[in-house]
């Protein structure tokens, strides 16, 4: 069981939404109280439906917040202050109704507004039908919210209320308030709070003329990952990103490029900063000259690209001199021989570390969600077991925070 000191004066705001785990959240109610944590709670309209406002009530000791449009609500208790004056929003139990409303920004009610309207962090237990749960629909929505930073507990696996089995019963009230407890404790563990981080992440696109242009298949998943892994350990981060399809990750500062020279540009507007990580997979070549006007068919057969080289950021970085950051961190993508090639690499660009990873076709590094990596010091090689890229992300970031204790330690 987590250690529960960190809740005691501890704000949470309870969203609770109509599902039958809904009785559950009375119990999770009484055993945050019992760690002296303040509960004040949201009801919704289906929410009401399977517990009672007056159960909530007792529970809480505080008026039941139910209503966007109650005059008594407002004057007593805006929904923006409601939703400010938490340390953490829980919802338990998140439907699939509303995790999509969520994931939507919608504001159709106190529950989904409050949530809209917060800046703090939120934690969902979501509870429905294993096929609710299941369903392409919920998925997308929950991965959409947690890449926003959205954090979730459950749901658990088992025989649910309708008697289907599979994931989608609601965490236990004990589960949630570890959770909860979880989130405190690393909270308050900031260990790169006051360090400055620059990470690059995703492809550049290096322009043809003003509709074409030289790409390549980097998803931008891991370093996004990393940036927000940093943020997460509090550190300062701005990341330099290429074109991606992704969110910005929650906590960073993001600067969106095009091209190496931009990515460069942004890099060194950054500076100074203590950590570098390069995770970008940056076109070594550009065309020399691109055309400013659509290059046309003009019977003459296709025509000659001439190609000169990019700027190289992570040699650009690792260079000695006053604005070097104290630690950079390039990545090798190998397809074999990685070891032999990334310890060359980490000497010929001179940076401290690198990541290597193998990406053959078939590893289904590009683009997917799992990662195998090493991790290239001086001093030796570290093989890390494939995990998520989120997984690799915190490790990296806890790897890092260790650098820092152990340098200042050191001195
Ligand atoms: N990198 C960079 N700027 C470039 C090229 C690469 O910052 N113009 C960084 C990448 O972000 C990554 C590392 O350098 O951290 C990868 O090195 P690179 O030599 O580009 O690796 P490969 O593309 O694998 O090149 P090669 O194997 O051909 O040497």
């Amino acid at each position: 069981m987590a250690d529960h000191a960190s809740l005691a004066g501890k704000r949470v705001l309870l969203v609770i939404a109509g599902g039958i785990a809904a009785y559950k959240s009375l119990e999770l109610i009484r055993r945050l109280r019992e760690r002296g944590v303040t509960v004040r709670a949201v009801l919704t309209e289906a929410g009401a439906r399977f517990v009672t406002p007056l159960s909530v009530q007792a529970l809480t000791e505080d008026t039941v917040y139910r209503d966007l449009w109650s005059l008594t609500d407002e004057s007593e208790m805006g929904h923006i202050r409601l939703s400010r004056e938490a340390d953490l929003l829980v919802v338990a139990p998140a439907t699939a109704n509303l995790l999509a409303r969520m994931a939507a920004g919608m504001a159709d009610d106190l529950a989904a507004t409050v949530l809209l309207a917060t800046d703090k962090p939120v934690l969902v237990a979501p509870a429905m039908n294993v096929r609710m749960w299941q369903h392409a629909a919920t998925q997308a929505n929950m991965a959409l919210l947690e890449s926003r930073g959205v954090l979730r507990v459950g749901p658990n696996e088992g025989v649910m209320a309708c008697n289907e089995y599979g994931p989608g019963r609601m965490a236990e009230p004990m589960e949630i308030v570890d959770a909860i407890a979880g989130f405190f404790a690393q909270a308050s563990h900031r260990p790169l709070a006051g360090r400055r981080a620059i990470v690059t992440s995703g492809p550049t696109h290096e322009p043809i003329d003003p509709v074409r242009y030289i790409a390549n298949r980097s998803s931008g998943k891991q370093g996004h990952a990393i940036a927000a892994a940093l943020a997460t350990l509090g550190a300062e981060v701005t990341l330099v990103s290429g074109p991606t399809r992704l969110p910005d990750p929650a906590g960073c500062r993001v600067t969106h490029i095009e091209t190496a020279r931009e990515m460069l540009a942004a890099c060194e507007a950054a500076l100074p900063a203590d950590i570098a990580v390069c995770a970008a997979a940056v076109a070594d070549w550009r065309v020399d000259g691109a055309s400013d006007r659509k290059l046309k068919k003009d019977g003459g057969g296709p025509p000659a690209l001439a190609l000169t080289e990019n700027p190289d950021i992570l040699a650009t970085l690792s260079r000695p001199g006053d604005r070097r950051p104290a630690l950079v961190v390039g990545f090798a993508a190998e397809t074999g021989d990685v070891l032999a090639y990334a310890t060359a690499k980490r000497a010929r660009k001179g940076c401290d570390w690198i990541v290597a990873n193998d990406v053959s076709p078939g590893t289904g590094t590009f683009g997917g969600s799992d990662n195998t990596v090493h991790l290239i010091r001086a001093d030796g090689v570290e093989s890390w077991p494939t995990m998520a890229k989120d997984a690799v992300a915190s490790r990296l970031a806890q790897a890092v925070a260790e650098h820092f204790t152990e340098t200042l330690k050191a001195k």
